[in-house]
Parts: structure tokens; C-alpha cells; sequence
């Protein structure tokens, strides 16, 4: 139970890695492969992925999301002595069937039936969202999966909100935007959405502008906090 309550949110939008999906779900899959360094290879091939995201959009540089995830894992496989090409392709494939969260259909359906408009808006490329949708059932939940492909370059990129906000003609203030990734959620709040940090891994807060409206350790109480 929670008592925080959002007024005026016409839109519940999600991050997709690590909010919705479980990104260390690959590597999780490969642990007969990986053995021992299976937590640290995911910890380093997520943590590369972000970077590039970051640094490409500085650069100027953007590739898409699909690209990024191939190029930080191998660096990740480098770092830790794994490289092996068989592997690389069963964590590349594993990485468009990642594990939803247990909670997410659930809350997806309580939203929809209390008539909340419902959508992802991710770093991911299209193809990469579509394959993680369709493989957590949970497409006819959702009424918009944007991806930044369309504005071509990461989040925190403002452009990347305000996608958003044009694809849905809400104003910031009416979505609510959920991100376990706190530097997502600073950035989404600096834009101006209400934002609640899903910090499932009981994380520090981000020294950034942009302060989350609230802070849940998973999403279960979402309907309750923008409904009713
Ligand atoms: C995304 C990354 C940030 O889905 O997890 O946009």
C-alpha cells in the first residue's frame, strides 16, 4: 500500500531495460556457459551499453540501439576473457526475449481497465522492442511502443521525451513516466513528466536535475498512485 496519489496523469509510459524487461535475463540463461562471471559479464555489457548510448549522442554519432547492444557486449566478452562467437550470438538472441518483470502484465491490464492510456517509450530499436513485447504477451496492453529511432539519438535527450508528448498530444505534466534507471528517471522528470523511480535494486539517488515524484521498489503499485 502506498498513499502517494499522482493527480491529472492521462498516460502511464515506461522505460523498457530494466523496468520492464530484466536486462541480466540473458546472461542469467548462459550460466552454464558463462560460470562464474556471468554476473559480471551482465554488469559490464549493461553498464557499456548505457555509455555508448551517451557518448554516440555527444559524438554525434548514432547508431541504433541493436548496434549498441552488439558493440558494449563485446567489450564486456573482451574484458572478462569470454569471447567466443557461438556465445556471442546466444546472448545477442537471448537479448530479444528477455524476461519481463513478474509484475508487469498485471499492472498493464489494472491500467487499461481503468481506461489509462498505455505505452513504452525505450532506447530500443523497433525490431528490439516488438520481439521483447511479443515475447512477454503483453502487446495488447500497450497503445504506443515509441522508440528513439524516430528522433535518432538516446535518452536524456529531450527530444527523446518529447516524442512522447507528440505522439500522445498529452502535455508533459499529464504522463506518467516509470524508469528503474534513475538517470532516466532524472531526465524525465527535468523534461517535465511526473515521474516515479522504480529502484528495484535499492540504489542511491542520481546528484542530477530532475527529482521523481516518487520512488517504488517495483511497479505493483502504480494503479493505485494514478487512478481513483
Ligand atoms: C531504455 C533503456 C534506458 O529502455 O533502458 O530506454
Amino acid at each position: 500500500m502506498t498513499d502517494l496519489k499522482l493527480d491529472g496523469v492521462r498516460a502511464c509510459v515506461f522505460d523498457a531495460y530494466g523496468t520492464m524487461f530484466d536486462v541480466h535475463s540473458a546472461a542469467a540463461a548462459c550460466r552454464d556457459d558463462l560460470g562464474d562471471k556471468a554476473d559480471s559479464l551482465s554488469a559490464l555489457w549493461r553498464q557499456k551499453q548505457l555509455e555508448y548510448t551517451w557518448l554516440r549522442t555527444l559524438m554525434k554519432a548514432h547508431v541504433d540501439f541493436w548496434q549498441i547492444t552488439g558493440d558494449a557486449l563485446d567489450y564486456a566478452m573482451a574484458a572478462t576473457d569470454l569471447e567466443d562467437a557461438a556465445l556471442r550470438e546466444k546472448l545477442m538472441s537471448l537479448y530479444l526475449t528477455l524476461k519481463a518483470y513478474p509484475e508487469v502484465p498485471d499492472v498493464l491490464s489494472r491500467l487499461k481497465d481503468a481506461g489509462m492510456q498505455t505505452g513504452i517509450l525505450s532506447n530500443g530499436s523497433p525490431m528490439m522492442l516488438k520481439a521483447a513485447v511479443d515475447s512477454a504477451g503483453i502487446a495488447a496492453n500497450l497503445d504506443h511502443v515509441l522508440s528513439v529511432e524516430d528522433v535518432g539519438v538516446f535518452k536524456v535527450a529531450p527530444q527523446t521525451y518529447q516524442l512522447a508528448v507528440d505522439r500522445l498530444s498529452l502535455a508533459p505534466s499529464e504522463i506518467c513516466f516509470m524508469s528503474s534507471n534513475a538517470w532516466d528517471a532524472a531526465g524525465a522528470a527535468n523534461f517535465g513528466f511526473q515521474v516515479l523511480w522504480i529502484n528495484r535494486f535499492n540504489q542511491p539517488r542520481e546528484r542530477l536535475p530532475g527529482v521523481p515524484k516518487g520512488v517504488l521498489s517495483s511497479l505493483t503499485p502504480l494503479p493505485d498512485i494514478v487512478t481513483g
